[in-house]
């Protein structure tokens, strides 16, 4: 068989694909799903501290991933903070950097963080920042004497997320449990 440069995409029509544990996937899958993150129908953008929001988009308590869009609406700061797990972010608008670090993330471009980093995100865009994020395991947060203030993990976003549901009245969207 001839080697694939690109996928077969001659006609825009579904086919029936053949595979062996349909079943199984009916059965046990959790499912694809689409989450709109343009508008608040899907999820409301959380308060984060006093400058901040988070639009919240997945939650897998399996595997301990969560997935938001953080928006810091000016000039900001997200404190220091250690990583547990793997980080995946692109910056969607304005701009971000790291004090530990020489760059500065700007839109469509991709962070990568990983487990055992600490660092501390800065804006000095004057619109701020609105990153997305596909994150993995706990974050430990410090106070600017080091000294450890509080774990953010899959549960601590979920409570995030639930809270502020609760108490506007907002129905908790299954959607974003997969
Ligand atoms: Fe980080």
């Amino acid at each position: 068989m001839a080697v694939m440069t690109a996928p077969p995409s001659s006609k825009a029509e579904i086919v029936d694909v053949k595979f062996a544990h349909k079943a199984l996937v009916d059965r046990l899958s959790p499912g694809g799903r689409y989450i709109d993150a343009q508008t608040d129908v899907d999820s409301p953008w959380v308060p984060f501290g006093e400058g901040a929001a988070i639009k919240h988009l997945a939650f897998d308590v399996r595997q301990g991933l969560f997935s938001n869009i953080l928006w810091v609406k000016g000039p900001g700061v997200v404190g220091t903070h250690l990583h547990r797990g793997t980080i995946t972010m692109v910056c969607l608008e304005g701009s971000v950097r790291y004090l530990e670090y020489d760059w500065t993330a700007t839109p469509g471009g991709l962070i990568l963080e990983v487990p055992g980093e600490s660092h501390t995100l800065v804006t000095e865009h004057p619109e701020g920042c609105k990153l997305f994020g596909w994150m993995q395991g706990p974050i430990d947060f410090f106070d600017d004497q080091a000294n450890y203030v509080e774990t953010c993990d899959v549960w601590w976003f979920i409570n995030h997320y639930e809270t502020y549901c609760r108490e506007n009245n907002i129905p908790i969207n299954p959607k974003l449990y997969v």
